[in-house]
């Protein structure tokens, strides 16, 4: 089968290669799944699971990617809940191949289905951002109505869906990022937008909740921005700066079906509107991500037309 694989972790994107690989096989209580759409994180790159196992030796060359959209088109010894034929989405192992290939194996518990009017590129755009901003935002922490949440890169993947699940749970958001992000992060239902680059963060006075998906100076300004007993959840490791009465969050997603489908189910009924930026084919999908231009969104793969 056709795979995006990396095998020099010094060679960053330029180190991506469109290659044939084995076909994966269905382990015990795997899905194999039919590809359609893949999401990317270009992060992944830099992710210590993308070159060693989790006993640590090297396991290059790795297949990318960890977010799909398709088919179930085998099942593994003792799965049960999905079958055969059925349209899946989720987010698989950061240890195992990925999902930028033509098939992949999926263990079936981080994978639900995908409903039929919810097509595979949406399908595939939503697993890691859609999670991340639930986990951080009710699994984590408990968002309450009436809270203050300052929702860093408010125009990005995972900031667009903190900036709308906070939203309909009856906060009040102010987003931020760069100057041309402004209309973006409104639009996705922020009642502020706070420039990064050019106005001060320390204007909008504290906050009930920061989700940080930036890190470094930005995750220190904000750590003095939370109330007291308030909460800073980052998703760039743990903070270097603590609120002083406070509460500090850092995770890594996970998968988890019955939030994919309460994430999905939005998105079905418009509560929840996907934030896809470039579009490209599993043949072109090295092109793409070496592009220098400002990622406006999702990066997807449609694996299949
Ligand atoms: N722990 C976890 O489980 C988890 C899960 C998902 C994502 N993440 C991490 O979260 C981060 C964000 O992921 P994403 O997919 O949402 O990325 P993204 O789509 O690129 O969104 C990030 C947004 O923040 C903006 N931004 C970054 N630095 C900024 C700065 N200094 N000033 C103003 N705006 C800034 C970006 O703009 P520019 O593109 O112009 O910089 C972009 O609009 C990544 O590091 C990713 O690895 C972690």
């Amino acid at each position: 089968m056709k795979a995006i694989v990396v095998t020099d972790q010094a060679a960053g994107t330029a180190g991506m290669k469109l290659t044939e690989r084995p076909k994966p096989q269905a382990a015990i209580t795997d899905v194999l799944v039919e590809v359609h759409a893949s999401g990317f994180v270009p992060t992944e790159l830099a992710w210590p699971s993308t070159w060693a196992d989790r006993l640590g030796r090297a396991r290059a060359p790795t297949i990318l990617g960890h977010e799909l959209a398709g088919v179930v088109i085998a099942l593994g010894y003792g799965t049960t809940g999905l079958s055969v034929g059925q349209r899946v989405f989720g987010l698989t192992d950061w240890y195992r191949d990925g999902t930028l290939a033509e098939c992949a194996a999926v263990e079936a518990r981080n994978l639900a289905p995908l409903p039929g009017d919810v097509d595979f590129t949406a399908g595939a755009s939503l697993p890691i951002s859609g999670l991340t901003a639930w986990q951080g935002l009710f699994a984590h922490r408990r968002l309450q109505p009436g809270h203050s949440v300052l929702a860093h890169g408010a125009a990005g993947a995972v900031g667009s869906m903190v900036t709308q699940l906070a939203c309909e749970f009856g906060a009040y958001v102010i987003g931020t990022g760069r100057a041309a992000d402004r209309e973006k992060a409104l639009d996705f239902g922020a009642k502020e937008f706070v420039d990064l680059d050019n106005d001060a963060l320390g204007d909008i006075g504290k906050v009930d909740l920061v989700f940080d998906v930036i890190g470094g100076d930005v995750g220190k300004r904000s750590a003095g921005l939370i109330r007291t007993g308030g909460t800073l959840v980052s998703v760039v490791g743990p903070p270097e700066t603590r609120p002083a009465e406070g509460v500090t969050v850092d995770f890594v997603v996970e998968s988890d079906r019955a939030q994919l489908s309460e994430i999905v189910q939005r998105v079905r009924d418009g509560r929840l509107r996907t934030n896809i930026g470039n579009i490209s084919t599993l043949e072109d999908g090295v092109t793409a991500f070496n592009r220098r231009e400002r990622r406006n969104g999702k990066m997807i793969i449609r694996v299949r037309p």
